[in-house]
């Protein structure tokens, strides 16, 4: 009985490692031939497509949920003078939530320059989680920790790429490796910042600050902003590099027509 049990146990893991090896997209994404026409008009249509499947999850292929999306550490380290923000901040068990809005607005992709880029909009966007923070905003000193609420309205991402093709399988088929990304980030419309408890807590201190940095939204985003992107970019490059760890070149942009 054990026996039996163990064989069809390994049995099973024989068939995961084989049918790990090269994989179709996921069903649901359907690729777009390397020879199409209009490969960017092709893939914003399927992306666009994909997108409510990837946010999902996908954990055969290594894809969790992405709504929200869990980042364990955010960190602004400027204490640097001069600037009219000098914060160190560190977000701890951040809560990406709103992703589940996005909408793909345009794609680019260059084959033989081995370069892609995609924007998109998303209408709110709230990093919850824990801060800690002290330095100065303007002239107003800032000092605390606790729960944040984030809240990006109009948030407008740009993420590019370049990858090169590697034969990272033992099939031997080249797959797609990212080696450079980038993501521009601009928040088009408003900025809300709530940070629980700054100065222990002090009622009327903590709300006045609270007031100040959103009157200074602007200026709070340059600063934050950067940050948050990297993370963000972090994220989604593991997003496809997990993505296309599994699925080879060939079968995101097969040579041959897709039906
Ligand atoms: C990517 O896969 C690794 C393991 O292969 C996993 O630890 C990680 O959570 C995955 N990340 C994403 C964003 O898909
Ligand atoms: C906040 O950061 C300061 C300075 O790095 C550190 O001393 C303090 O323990 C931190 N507090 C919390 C609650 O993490
Ligand atoms: C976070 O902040 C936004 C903007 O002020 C607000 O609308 C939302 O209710 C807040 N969310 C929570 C859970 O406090």
């Amino acid at each position: 009985m054990e026996f039996t049990l163990r064989r069809a146990v390994l049995l099973l893991l024989a068939i995961a490692v084989h049918t790990s090896l090269a994989r179709r997209l996921p069903s649901g994404i359907t690729p777009c031939s390397r020879n199409e026409p209009d490969l960017n008009a092709c893939a914003l249509r399927n992306g666009r497509l994909a997108i409510p499947i990837l946010l999902k999850g996908i954990p055969s292929y290594g894809l969790p949920p992405f709504d929200p999306l869990r980042i364990s550490e955010i960190r602004i380290d400027d204490p640097s003078s001069g600037r009219q923000v000098a914060l160190d901040l560190t977000m701890r068990d951040v809560d990406i939530v709103g992703l589940r809005d996005i909408s793909l607005d345009s794609i680019s992709i260059d084959l033989s320059r081995k370069q892609a880029s995609w924007s998109c909009s998303i209408p709110r966007v709230s990093l919850f989680g824990n801060y800690n923070a002290s330095g100065r905003v303007l002239l107003l000193p800032i000092k605390g920790f606790g729960k944040m609420n984030i809240t990006l309205d109009d948030l407008r991402l740009k993420y590019k790429f370049d990858y090169n093709l590697a034969q990272r399988g033992k099939d031997g088929l080249e797959r797609i490796n990212v080696i450079d990304n980038n993501l521009e980030f601009e928040v088009k419309q408003r900025a809300y910042l709530d940070l629980e408890n700054l100065f222990n807590g002090e009622r009327s201190l903590s709300d006045n600050t609270n007031v100040f940095l959103n009157e200074n939204w602007r200026e709070m985003v340059q600063e934050l902003g950067p940050p948050i992107a990297q993370a963000l970019s972090a994220a989604v490059t593991q997003i496809m590099s997990n993505l296309s760890k599994s699925v080879p070149f060939n079968d995101i942009f097969p040579d041959t027509p897709v039906a």
